[in-house]
């Protein structure tokens, strides 16, 4: 599909793509899109960087170097970082009062920082690059670590979320049953702002955000203490997509680690990586042919095949049995839809199209599984899935994300995260270099 986008029209959307980096840069860090996203997002600066990476290399460090500024004494780096309040946004500091500076949010978001940081490290084996990789090291290294501690308290090898928003897809149907025990009676009075700059059938909705802010209220009035949260909070689900993306940013860990020549780090990391190779199998659900999120307080796991499930390759899990089957299903999936790839089963009754992470397919969890696709060898997967997210924005824009049935872009609009995408993977310019 790539290469049927002319090299004119590539160039321009390489320039476009460096355009909204640049504009959503609010020095030193960028914001996910403006006004809808106004403040530093975790995952989101990450791919960022992995974007910036292809037109400067200093900006790229920097984004990262911000990213971790903002984390908290026992390891986590938020998932939203406030440098200045901004009436557009809700929930805002005043409501997560996480008394850190500079103030931000209490959950954490998939680690993607520690990948892309290898990614930098091995591109710009420069005087720049060593020193700037040493000190984010051991910040990387006490992320992941609290991780493993604190959202894996019981040893598993599956990492859990404690609200749905450290999972990064914050409406997926993945966390319905759970989210439908939580107590909405005691939520204090709110008021939205997303659905004034972003059309209601497109985003959570009330019931979803009530419950999203009764959660935050448990973390709130503990004091935001992880075990507490752990242990005794409203939501706790083990998630494919946290687990992948971890098992898969722990081997990065390690290879800096070996490069850096940080040997007292080796053996930690080395038994994360040996227990989420040994645990994350449980997540695996033959009904739905896919590896499916858990509930940690009653065991239950979720019935659909959301896209999360395709990172297993990325991971670098090896399951042949499981592999095959999950396979199957990205094939079944692929098929029923024009776009790669849906963010959860076309074909189940829960699939809603335009709706946040209910359907809609995302730039940067595609550029994830395309790239595990291509490391395991399924190359003509993976070629599908680049080809389809070049062809979404040369269609409709750089858009936060995009109906995978009909390509149209939803939310919001020249989004850093798909520009960054487009920059790092899906232009055509690296098409011919790998699948
Ligand atoms: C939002 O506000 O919609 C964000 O996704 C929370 O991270």
């Amino acid at each position: 599909m790539n290469m049927m986008i002319n090299p004119e029209r590539a160039a321009e959307l390489d320039a476009q793509a460096a355009q909204i980096m640049q504009a959503n840069d609010r020095g030193g860090f960028t914001v996910p899109t403006a006004r809808l996203y106004p403040y530093q997002w975790n995952w989101d600066s990450a791919f960022a960087a992995r974007g910036f990476a292809q037109i400067d290399k200093d900006r790229a460090w920097q984004e990262l170097e911000t990213l971790l500024e903002a984390q908290w004494p026992n390891g986590m780096v938020p998932h939203i970082i406030f440098r200045r309040d901004d009436p557009d946004y809700f929930p805002g500091p005043r409501i997560w009062q996480s008394g850190t500076t500079p103030p931000s949010s209490g959950y954490s978001q998939p680690p993607v920082a520690a990948t892309v940081t290898r990614d930098l490290f091995e591109a710009g084996p420069d005087e720049t690059a060593m020193p700037r990789a040493r000190a984010l090291f051991p910040k990387l290294l006490a992320w992941h670590r609290w991780f493993h501690e604190q959202r894996d308290p019981d040893g598993q090898g599956v990492i859990a979320i404690a609200h749905p928003w450290e999972s990064g897809r914050d409406n997926s149907p993945d966390w319905d049953e759970a989210m439908s025990r939580v107590d909405t009676s005691k939520v204090e009075p709110y008021e939205r702002r997303d659905t004034d700059q972003i059309h209601a059938e497109m985003r959570p909705t009330k019931a979803d955000y009530d419950r999203y802010i009764a959660v935050i209220q448990f973390g709130r009035d503990c004091g935001w203490d992880s075990m507490e949260i752990a242990r005794n909070g409203p939501f706790f689900v083990a998630d494919p997509g946290l687990t992948f993306v971890l098992l898969r940013a722990d081997r990065d860990l390690l290879a800096l680690a070996d490069a850096l020549g940080e040997r007292a780090a080796v053996g930690e990391i080395e038994g994360w990586i040996a227990r989420a190779e040994a645990g994350a199998g449980s997540l695996w659900n033959p009904e739905a042919g896919a590896y499916c999120a858990r509930d940690l307080r009653n065991g239950l796991a979720s019935d659909g095949v959301s896209s999360v499930s395709f990172l297993s390759l990325y991971a670098g899990l090896k399951a042949p049995a499981q592999e095959t089957a999950n396979i199957a299903s990205l094939t079944r999936v692929l098929a029923a839809c024009r776009f790669a790839v849906p963010s959860f089963d076309p074909e189940h009754p829960k699939f809603d199209s335009l709706r946040y992470w209910r359907g809609p397919a995302w730039c940067v969890v595609n550029e994830l599984i395309g790239r595990g696709l291509a490391e395991r060898g399924y190359g003509d997967l993976a070629g599908r899935v680049r080809g389809d997210t070049g062809a979404l924005i040369e269609q409709a824009g750089f858009y936060e994300y995009f109906c995978p049935l009909t390509g149209r872009g939803a939310g919001g609009g020249d989004f850093t995260w798909t520009a960054a995408t487009w920059l790092a993977w899906a232009s055509p310019k690296h098409f011919a270099a790998s699948a």
